[in-house]
C-alpha cells in the first residue's frame, strides 16, 4: 500500500490526475475503471484540462463505471450516466462505444449484472481502478454486510449512503434505494487501485478500512490486501491517522 498526502482537495486531485494521465500515456488502449460522486470531480477537472491542452489522449481508452442506481435512466439528471458524461465523457474524445456503465433500468437486472461481469472480462480486465470511499466504507456501492460480494449485483443502499447521497436530489424521497455496482471480486482483480478521500468526515472510515481488521462489515478494508494500491488523501481525510 502506498500513501500520499496531500495539502488540500486540489492537490490530491491533481495527484490523482498524474497517475491516470500516466497510466493512459504508458498504454494508450488502457481499461480504466471509474467512479462518481464528489471525490472525483477535481480529477476529472484536471484531466479535461489537459485533454484540452492536447497532452493526453483517450481515443483508445475504454471506461468501466462501478456503479448506477436502479430505476433512473441514463438521462436522469441524477443517474451515474449523466453524471459521467456531464463531468468528463463529454469533454474528452473517448469513444462513445467504449464507455460502459450498469443499465439501473434493465429489466432483467440478474442478466445485466452477469452481462456487465462479461462485458468487463471481454475487456482483458481493469487496468487502473480510481475509488473513492462511502463514510460507512463502501466501495462502488458494496456496503457494509456479512459478505463479500464477489461479483456485479444488485444491492439495497444503507440508510448511511440514501442519507449521504439526499444533498444531490431535492428530496429524500426521490434518492434511489438500490443500485447495480460491480463486486469486490472485480474491483480487486484490477491490476492498480488509486483511491482518493477527502473531508474529515471520512478520516475515521479511512483509519479504520487501512489499518483496521479486513471484513465484510468495512467493505474497504479488503484493498489492504491488494498487490498495487494507492491512496491518495488530504490533510483532514488523513487527521484521524
Ligand atoms: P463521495 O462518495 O465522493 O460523494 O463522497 C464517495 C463514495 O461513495 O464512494
Amino acid at each position: 500500500m502506498r500513501i500520499y498526502k496531500a495539502a488540500n482537495y486540489n492537490e490530491m486531485s491533481r495527484m490523482a490526475a498524474n497517475i491516470l494521465s500516466a497510466q493512459v500515456i504508458l498504454k494508450p488502449a488502457s481499461v480504466l475503471g471509474l467512479a462518481t460522486g464528489s471525490t472525483p470531480l477535481g480529477t476529472y477537472k484536471q484531466l479535461i484540462e489537459w485533454y484540452e491542452k492536447g497532452d493526453i489522449d483517450f481515443s483508445e481508452v475504454t471506461s468501466i463505471n462501478l456503479d448506477e442506481y436502479i430505476g433512473l435512466s441514463s438521462t436522469h439528471e441524477q443517474s451515474y450516466h449523466h453524471f459521467m458524461h456531464e463531468n468528463f465523457f463529454d469533454h474528452i474524445n473517448i469513444k462513445p462505444g467504449n464507455i460502459h456503465l450498469p443499465d439501473g433500468t434493465a429489466t432483467d437486472l440478474e442478466k445485466e449484472c452477469k452481462d456487465y461481469d462479461a462485458l468487463i472480462s471481454d475487456t482483458g480486465g481493469i487496468d487502473l481502478q480510481l475509488l473513492g470511499i462511502g463514510t460507512d466504507g463502501h466501495i462502488g456501492f458494496n456496503e457494509p454486510s456479512d459478505a463479500f460480494e464477489p461479483l456485479t449485483h444488485v444491492v439495497n443502499l444503507t440508510d448511511s449512503t440514501i442519507k449521504s447521497n439526499t444533498r444531490f436530489f431535492t428530496d429524500e424521497e426521490d434518492v434511489p434505494k438500490s443500485a447495480i455496482t460491480v463486486g469486490i471480486k472485480t474491483i480487486m482483480q484490477a491490476k492498480k487501485i488509486l483511491m482518493i478521500v477527502n473531508g474529515k468526515n471520512k478520516a475515521d472510515i479511512l483509519k479504520e478500512a487501512l489499518y483496521g481488521c479486513i471484513t465484510p462489515a468495512l467493505p474497504a478494508s479488503i484493498l489492504q490486501l491488494h498487490p498495487d494500491f494507492t491512496v491518495i488523501g488530504d490533510e483532514e481525510a488523513f487527521s484521524s491517522l
